[in-house]
């Protein structure tokens, strides 16, 4: 809150309070944009969703509607407009792809709706039969297109001409010199990325023939609060526990130096809205960004030691145990893609983007997780969720893991002070904000009355 020095202006300060308020709060509601965020609600997409809504902008989430992280309650109160629906398109075994009667095509708030969309933010479409649907059924009714795409599509590429970290030029298909049997086999090298390259082409080819301007975002391994595949939140534990119960961390002995590009969930929607302005006329120029793609990761590529460490510092834990394990048996959650890193010169140069710097990333997203193992009054499916994931996933260390880590956030909630995780605090954290002790908000405080730290 900033705190205006109002005396010293006389009878008039309140018309100049209110003017300045006015400028400072101003909901672009009257000017903003409409946007439709396919997949709003979900880990990559409900920071998008959040800093739209709350720059003003009428935003309209389609998802399957999922309780988790109580994100749905947080952007309704901000104003969301909410569609339900599940996407997934029917297979039938003889007739093969329902696009016509599956999916969004049976989604009546999409298909009651005669809406035009400023702009479509899609974090949801998995192949070019999810994307060809909903361009389908927008037709001529959307301003920009916004594709999130994975770093998945270099590896079903040609093997890149240069040294250091990829380019966005790199995404390409190998040619008539390569045999059809092995343009076949370099698909099946990564489906999923053979999936978003397909997307990528869909969108050029329509655009080519008229269709709607768009961007591209290559997302790398994207990693934030409140995930829904609980990656991060595990390592955290683990590297928390791992020490003590003499279960050093993994490190897949084929891919020791590999950099691992990361891309944080908050980045993603700063990068939206810049495309979004020059994409919309509000800044210079269209053409930077139309038919563009942009990489999107954090400058820094740890390799798995390497970020273990990053997750360890904001724990105060300075040393990080690791064992080389054949591939097979090793338990690994990042990377995803091995190839890589990504070079995000473009993104920085024409959408004047910055991503977060890792180290400070991974503190915010360290505080969030430890909040959430501390205070016990919210989140409590998803700590059971991650509890039984941990378990599947370290096998016979599973039962002990979980108990050690039950037990030591039980003693820190006795010793320590801590804050009641409210929204506004998850936004302190991720976004950076001065911490509430600073700005002197009211606090409900959790936890033991003589606390060192404060
Ligand atoms: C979504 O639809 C598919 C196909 O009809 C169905 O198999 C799946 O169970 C549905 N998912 C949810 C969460 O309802
Ligand atoms: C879906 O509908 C379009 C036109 O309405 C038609 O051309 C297409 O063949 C249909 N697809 C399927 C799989 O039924
Ligand atoms: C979406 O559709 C459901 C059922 O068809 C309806 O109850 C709901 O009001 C609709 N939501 C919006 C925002 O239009
Ligand atoms: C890329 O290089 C690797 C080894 O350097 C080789 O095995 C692979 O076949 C190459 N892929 C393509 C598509 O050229
Ligand atoms: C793991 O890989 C090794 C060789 O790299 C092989 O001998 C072993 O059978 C594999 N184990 C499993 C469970 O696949």
């Amino acid at each position: 809150m900033v705190l205006l020095p109002w005396r010293k202006y006389g009878h008039s300060t309140p018309w100049l309070l209110m003017a300045l308020l006015v400028m400072l709060f101003r909901p672009h509601a009257v000017a903003g944009w409409s946007v439709l965020v396919l997949g709003g609600s979900g880990f990559r997409g409900h920071m998008t969703t959040e800093i739209l809504l709350r720059s003003g902008h009428q935003v309209t989430v389609l998802s399957r509607g999922r309780p988790y992280w109580a994100i749905l309650d947080k952007l309704g109160k901000l104003g969301m407009t909410l569609w339900k629906c599940n996407r997934t398109i029917v297979y039938d075994g003889v007739a093969g792809l329902q696009p016509n009667t599956s999916g969004l095509a049976v989604c009546s708030n999409l298909t009651s709706s005669t809406n035009k969309f400023d702009a479509v933010v899609d974090f949801s479409s998995k192949n070019a039969e999810d994307l060809k649907q909903v361009l389908r059924l927008l037709h001529n009714r959307v301003g920009f297109y916004i594709f999130m795409s994975n770093h998945g599509v270099y590896s079903v590429s040609i093997n890149a001409t240069h040294d250091g970290p990829l380019l966005e030029s790199d995404a390409v298909r190998p040619g008539r010199e390569v045999s059809p049997l092995d343009r076949f086999e370099l698909k099946g090298q990564n489906p999923r990325g053979n999936d978003f390259m397909e997307c990528e082409e869909e969108l050029m080819r329509q655009y080519n023939a008229g269709g709607v301007p768009f961007t591209v975002f290559r997302l790398a391994n994207v990693f934030g609060p409140k995930e829904n595949t609980l990656r991060y939140w595990l390592l955290h534990l683990w590297i928390r526990a791992h020490v003590a119960l003499h279960l050093p961390m993994h490190l897949d002995e084929l891919l020791l130096e590999t950099p691992i590009s990361m891309t944080y969930s908050p980045d993603i929607a700063q990068a939206v809205a810049r495309v979004l302005a020059k994409g919309l006329g509000e800044a210079c120029c269209s053409e930077h960004v139309e038919a563009q793609v942009f990489n999107l990761a954090c400058e820094e590529a740890p390799n798995q030691r390497n970020l273990y460490n990053y997750i360890a510092e904001p724990q105060g834990l300075n040393y990080v145990e690791t064992t080389e394990m054949p591939r097979n048996k090793s338990i690994i959650l990042y990377p995803e893609i091995v190839r890589g890193p990504l070079n995000t010169a473009k993104a920085l140069e024409v959408l004047r983007w910055t991503p977060t710097d890792l180290q400070k990333a991974a503190r915010s997203v360290a505080r969030f997780y430890d909040r959430v193992m501390l205070d016990e009054s919210k989140h409590r499916w998803e700590r059971d969720v991650m509890y039984s994931k941990l378990k599947r996933m370290l096998g016979e260390d599973g039962p002990n893991f979980v108990s050690w880590t039950r037990a030591h956030y039980a003693e820190r909630r006795k010793k320590e002070l801590y804050d009641e995780l409210d929204d506004e605090d998850e936004d302190d954290i991720v976004l950076f904000r001065p911490s509430p002790e600073k700005r002197g908000r009211r606090k409900r405080r959790k936890g033991a009355k003589s606390s060192p730290e404060l």
